[in-house]
This record gives C-alpha cells, sequence and structure tokens, in this order.
C-alpha cells in the first residue's frame, strides 16, 4: 500500500511520541485561526462539487507537507444546506486510490450514505442527490473507505456540513459564519521537524492513530478574533482516536446548545465538556467581557489509561496534562444584547414503549481476540468486519434498544442513518451530557441506545462501528440492512 505521507513513517515509538512528553520540537508561533470557506448550496443552485485531491500544506512556516482535502490541499469547504431542500454533490476523485464520502449524522437512504460501498474510483465522479429532512445540527463528511478511513481523514479527507432551518434561524442564535458562528475541527497529529507523518504499527492500531501537536481547522496553534459578546462554537472531534476534555483555562462557564442530532430542548451551563471522536457540540461562549481566553483540553482518558498499564509509565505524563487548544481574542465594543435564549426546540423523540427489540453489541478488544493476532484483534460481537456480510436485519420503521459495550477503553460507537437517546448507562439514568439526540456516543460499561430506524438501506448496507478510526479500519464494524 502506497503512503501519502511518504519516507515519513513512525514505527513502534508511537505510544510514547502520542503521550505528551514530547512537545512538538517545531516551535509554532500562533496563527490566525483558518476558516474554512462555506458553500451555501442555496448560493450554488443546489448543486455542490467537491473533488478530493492530494495537495501540499504548510502546518509550520517553511514546511511543506503531503495532505489530502476537498477543493484544497487539507481539509474541505463547510457545505451548508438547508432543511426541505434536495442537494445534489457531484464528488470527484483526483486522488491516486479509490475513496468513498460519507455523510455524517445526515439521515438518507443508504446508497446515499457514502459508506464503504459507496467507492469512488480514481478519476470518476459519484453525484448522490441528498434529501434533507432533518433539524438544523452540525454534521461532518470524511472519507470511509474500508481500510483507509484513518489514513485517509488523518491526511485531511474531511470537512463540516451543517443544517440549517427556520426554527434554528427564528431563535436568533450567533449564525455569522466565521464571525461569531465559528467551525471548530479538532484534531491531533504527529510532526517531525515540521513535516506531517504517519504513526504506524501495531500500538497505533491498538490506541488508534495520535499526536503531539493540536490543530484546529489545519491551524497549528490558533487565535481567533471574536466579537465581544456570545460566539457559537462548532465543535467537531475530527481527530482519528483522541478524546478531548474541554475547559476555559480561566474556569468560565459556557453553554452547550446542540448535540449531534441538532439543538437541546434548552442550554445546558457546563463548565467542561468531553467531546469523542466523530462527536459534535455546539456551545456559546460569552467574550462579553473582552478577556482574551485560552479553550484547553486534558489528557485523553484512554490513553491515560493505556499509559497507566505499563508500569509506571502514568507518572510520565507529569504535570496537569492541559494543553491549549485555541485561543480567543474579543474585539470591537461589547455586544448589547449578548443573551443565551432560555429555551430552544424540542424534537419528536423516540418512543420506548414502542421498541420492539434489543440487540447487544460488544466492540472486542480483549485478550482472548488479542491472542489470535492479525486483523482478528478488533471486532464487534467476535466477528471482524466483513464487506460480504450483513450482520443485522431491520425492519423499517421500527424502534430497538442497543445495548453496546466496549472493551479495555472507551470506543465512540456510532450508527449510520438514524438518531438515538440514550436510555441508560451502567444501569443508571444517563447524566446530562448524554441528553438531546445524538449519532455517536461513548461505550465502555454498558450503554443502551434507543434508535428508530426511518431510512432505507438495502442494496447499500448501513455502518455501526467505532469511531477510533484504527479500530474501525481494522474490524471494529458492523454493517445492517432496513428494510
Ligand atoms: Cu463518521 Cu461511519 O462514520
Ligand atoms: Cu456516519
Ligand atoms: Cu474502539
Amino acid at each position: 500500500r502506497r503512503s501519502f505521507l511518504t519516507g515519513a513513517v513512525l514505527a513502534g515509538g508511537s505510544l510514547w511520541a502520542a503521550s505528551s512528553l514530547w512537545r512538538p520540537s517545531f516551535a509554532a508561533e500562533a496563527r490566525q485561526l483558518r476558516i474554512p470557506e462555506l458553500i451555501d448550496a442555496r448560493d450554488q443552485g443546489q448543486s455542490i462539487a467537491l473533488t478530493a485531491q492530494v495537495g501540499k500544506t504548510s502546518f509550520f512556516p517553511g514546511r511543506e507537507s503531503v495532505t489530502l482535502g476537498f477543493n484544497g490541499s487539507y481539509l474541505g469547504p463547510t457545505l451548508r444546506v438547508h432543511r426541505g431542500d434536495e442537494v445534489e454533490v457531484a464528488v470527484r476523485n483526483a486522488l491516486g486510490e479509490d475513496t468513498t464520502v460519507h455523510w455524517h449524522g445526515l439521515l438518507i437512504p443508504g446508497e446515499l450514505d457514502g459508506g464503504p460501498h459507496q467507492t469512488i474510483r480514481p478519476g470518476s465522479t459519484w453525484r448522490p442527490v441528498l434529501p434533507i429532512r432533518q433539524p438544523a445540527a452540525t454534521l461532518w463528511y470524511h472519507s470511509h473507505m474500508h481500510g483507509r478511513t484513518g489514513e485517509q481523514v488523518y491526511a485531511g479527507l474531511a470537512g463540516l456540513l451543517i443544517v440549517s432551518d427556520d426554527d434554528e434561524r427564528a431563535l436568533g442564535l450567533p449564525s455569522e459564519y466565521g464571525v461569531d458562528d465559528l467551525p471548530l475541527i479538532l484534531q491531533d497529529r504527529q510532526f517531525e521537524n515540521g513535516t506531517l507523518i504517519l504513526p504506524q504499527g501495531m500500538m497505533s492500531t491498538m490506541h488508534g492513530r495520535r499526536g503531539d501537536t493540536l490543530m484546529v481547522n489545519g491551524t497549528v496553534n490558533p487565535v481567533a478574533r471574536v466579537p465581544r459578546g456570545l460566539v457559537r462554537l462548532r465543535l467537531v472531534n475530527g481527530s482519528n482516536a483522541r478524546e478531548y476534555d474541554l475547559a476555559f483555562a480561566d474556569d468560565r462557564p459556557f453553554h452547550w446548545i446542540a448535540s449531534e442530532g441538532g439543538l437541546l430542548e434548552k442550554p445546558v451551563e457546563l463548565r467542561s465538556l468531553r467531546l469523542a471522536p466523530g462527536e459534535r457540540a455546539e456551545i456559546l461562549a460569552d467574550f462579553s467581557d473582552g478577556r482574551p481566553a485560552t479553550l484547553e483540553t486534558g489528557p485523553d482518558g484512554n490513553l491515560s489509561m493505556m499509559m497507566g498499564m505499563m508500569r509506571g509509565a502514568a507518572n510520565l505524563l507529569g504535570g496537569n496534562g492541559r494543553e491549549a487548544v485555541i485561543q480567543f481574542e474579543p474585539q470591537g465594543k461589547a455586544a448589547l444584547d449578548s443573551k443565551v435564549p432560555e429555551r430552544l426546540l424540542a424534537h419528536e423523540r423516540p418512543d420506548v414503549s414502542k421498541a420492539v427489540r434489543r440487540r447487544r453489541f460488544v466492540m472486542n478488544m480483549g485478550m482472548g481476540n488479542m491472542m489470535r493476532g492479525g486483523m482478528g484483534m478488533l471486532s464487534i460481537n467476535g466477528r471482524a468486519f466483513d464487506m460480504g456480510r450483513v450482520d443485522e436485519q431491520i425492519r423499517l420503521g421500527d424502534t430497538e434498544i442497543w445495548e453496546v459495550t466496549g472493551e479495555m477503553m472507551a470506543h465512540p460507537f456510532h450508527i449510520h442513518g438514524v438518531h438515538f437517546e440514550v436510555l441508560s448507562r451502567n444501569g443508571a439514568a444517563p447524566g446530562i451530557r448524554d441528553q438531546g439526540l445524538r449519532d455517536t456516543v461513548v461505550a465502555q460499561e454498558p450503554v443502551e441506545l434507543l434508535v428508530k430506524f426511518t431510512q432505507t438501506a438495502v442494496a447499500s448496507p448501513f455502518m455501526y462501528h467505532c469511531h477510533i478510526l484504527e479500530h474501525e479500519d481494522n474490524g471494529m464494524m458492523g454493517q445492517f440492512v432496513v428494510s
């Protein structure tokens, strides 16, 4: 297999490189946060062109890395679509290898979903017409090429997808893209002398590809100028494996307003927020005091756990382990009406009394599994992913309870084609952060999910998988049909 990041492969040492022991050796000056271009489908006559391409990106001044992007060298434009519309996206593959584009969180039938069955060959164009029939939400799109998702997303094949609707617009939330409504795609990457490298090897498979350098929208050490007032942050965990534990350095509170499925019924005041790979959250941060603020993250719980398994290794993580994700510099005059709305939106919710069956899923990473070695060490219910095998058959319109558990570490479990609710976590009522409609949820101790299947998937099944991309690529995925 050819790697985009040729000649720069980090072998077995990646566990150590991924600890916070190594600060980036190539010091980064603070840089203005890059805001991906916004493409609004309504300005384009409901037809958007995306090209997956190879490019060169300077993450550090004077150092070029080979990367992948859509319509650019790294990541892709933010696509804004509107409820009620039908949007054609022409996705051209200008890469030297197969790819796919999956609309993560979009409620559309299986053949439009962009999963591993919708391969786009080099030089060809895929033209799904996406019916937008769901409430306003922050979604994202990314490569889902089987066995190559981790590497292609790591190299840059991802972007933001915003669904907008009248109900959301009527709330008057900050919505000036790039000004008071900021897309923040959080990623960690590994560099060597300022050049992006691809962690490889056993440990990268086991705990997922990680890096010692945080980036937002592909900007290392970013600063964002923001107005003095309420600012909406659309947080996307676009990392392959890293979980974030976000909080402001000065511990200021913020309001969580939207989960993966869209706006919550009312804002929730928080001081910290965990975000696992694939998860999104919209928050309102208040910069009306005019003081600069830094959003930080704590160490990844999974990595600390892994490190802790090696005797004495945990203390090498050192300090409180918090590091800056992005700095905000409020500018201008204080806004007059910086008020968080009291209510947001109530959505139609699945009804637990309608649940017709229960299925159990265990994301396997156990010793028994590892003993079998090779590709079989990661699986779901003991079976590694097989493109030719349908694992579950579901009736269209059914509501089910899915009970999901993860071995050895916290695994973000994602289901295509649905939004679900968390019914319970570890046998108890779900916590405040489990509320709202979601498409991805962290599971280690069992979580019960209430899932309603509203989209058909016959010839092209939907996926469910761990969103640690190296787990997904190496077998921790299954597929289901809905008819
Ligand atoms: Cu975000 Cu199946 O993926
Ligand atoms: Cu998805
Ligand atoms: Cu996993």
